[in-house]
């Protein structure tokens, strides 16, 4: 990778001087990030401030399904900002709303009537998505899993399941929030585990009748990239129905077409009640649905939900765009194509035991992800590793994100729209990195 440039004068880069800045002007609590500043980026990649490119595995955390700036997604974007950028969608309503919420009714994974509501981020989603559950059953409580991520305000992080650095000094949490341990045969968690622990939590803690909504992320996001077995949600749904509690799958990581189907949970054939999506639905605009049974979604009061900048006409023009991008582009079917080739490319680097230790490889069509370990063949996790390898990839030119309880967890997310060349390139870089380890 090229030098970077010094600013003239100084014996700096202006990297160097915009992460002296930017710690001066943000609060700490606002993670720094990659010291690595954004100049522009097209489909998967990304180039800095000092000219340097980047082949992004990123995403910008699980955003860019389509990749940056997709062209159909700029059109409909540039066309829309002609016309107008803002009234409210509860004041002066507009067509790319309406059309969208048709399109999210006819796609998501529930039979029957839908009916949608929009929202600017995922965790606004969830929020939605649980006041909703809470007024059309008339109860308050709420189970999650442990490792969720459902976002950082303060119910949505009360529902998260993981302490540092989400919960760390933001107590007291918001009460009726019950958590049971999420499936994971090799960290020693089987289904029926978890249905004890359901079923102990319902006798001990939990009234079932004074539950609202169980809610899943049918793969993991933040929590590590674990795949709900299928009977897990078979049986989910199954116990929701016993005690009339609504079913609520968090697909904003897993959703609009990561995994190559549209929605998670259609890999299972389990209906939801609920579906929240955000992230790639708009292709790098801020935009977060929820979608639902009509006559549940219809259980608020009008003027009960929204928000100023609810569907913002600019992101729904994104949003349409992206589904164009996949219906044109055959991205579900790339999304499975992607998921193999990676995963056939880590095991083979596994079975080589050279350089850094590849544990668990997994993941649902092109959510993809891999954990690294103390030991070949061992399955302590290592998070040092982890992040090592990431800032060793980043050197390289590639980024890549980690995750997992336990930090030692990196995930995979290219845009569905790389170009083959670009993503065997990419993969070359994190093999290299994986074999012959710098730093
Ligand atoms: C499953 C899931 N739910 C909710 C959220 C919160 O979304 P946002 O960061 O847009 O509020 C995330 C973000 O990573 C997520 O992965």
């Amino acid at each position: 990778m090229n030098a970077p440039a010094r600013i003239p004068g100084a014996n700096r880069t202006l990297t160097d001087e915009l992460i002296e800045r930017r710690s001066n002007a943000f609060s700490r609590g606002m993670s720094p990030g990659q010291p690595v500043f954004a100049s522009k980026a097209k489909n998967s990649e990304l180039w800095d401030v000092e000219g340097r490119r980047y082949i992004d595995f990123g995403g910008g955390i699980a955003v860019l399904n389509t990749g940056h700036r997709h062209p159909k997604v700029m059109k409909r974007v540039y066309d829309q900002l002609e016309r107008y950028t803002h009234t409210c969608l509860m004041v002066t309503p507009y067509e790319p709303a309406v059309q969208l919420a048709e399109k999210l009714n006819e796609i998501a994974p529930m039979s029957g009537p839908k009916k949608t509501m929009l929202v600017t981020t995922g965790a606004e989603a969830v929020e939605n998505a649980i006041k909703i559950a809470r007024a059309a059953t008339g109860r308050s409580d709420v189970v999650v899993f442990s490792g969720a991520f459902h976002g950082r305000t303060l119910l949505a992080m009360a529902m998260t399941g993981k302490v540092v650095p989400y919960k760390t000094k933001f107590g007291p949490f918001p009460p009726g929030i019950w958590r049971v341990p999420y499936p994971i045969e090799h960290k020693g968690f089987s289904v029926d585990d978890t249905f004890d622990a359901l079923q102990w939590l319902f006798k001990t803690d939990a009234d079932p009748k004074a539950v609202a909504a169980i809610v899943v992320e049918p793969v993991q996001g933040e929590g590590g990239f674990y795949v709900a077995p299928p009977q897990f949600l078979r049986r989910l749904r199954e116990l929701c129905d016993e005690h009339g509690i609504l079913l609520i799958a968090d697909e904003i990581q897993t959703g609009f077409g990561r995994t190559g189907k549209w929605f998670a949970m259609e890999h299972f054939g389990v209906e939801p009640d609920l579906v929240t999506t955000a992230k790639s639905l708009a292709g790098g605009f801020p935009l977060a649905a929820v979608v639902g049974k009509a006559a549940i979604m219809d259980a608020p009061e009008p003027g009960g939900l929204g928000g100023t900048y609810a569907g913002n006409p600019v992101a729904c023009a994104a949003a349409l765009g992206v589904v164009e991008a996949f219906e044109t582009e055959n991205l579900l079917e790339k999304s499975l194509k992607q998921g193999e080739l990676i995963t056939k490319r880590l095991r083979s680097i596994r079975r080589r035991r050279q350089g850094r230790p590849i544990g668990d490889i997994r993941g649902l069509g092109g959510m993809t992800a891999f954990e690294l370990v103390t030991e070949h063949g061992g399955g302590e996790p290592d998070a040092a590793a982890a992040k090592a390898l990431s800032a060793d990839c980043l050197e390289r030119g590639l980024m890549i994100l980690t995750c997992g309880v336990f930090g030692e967890t990196v995930r995979l997310l290219a845009p569905l729209t790389i170009q083959p060349k670009v993503m065997k390139e990419g993969l070359d870089i994190l093999e290299e990195a994986l074999l012959n380890p710098k730093g």
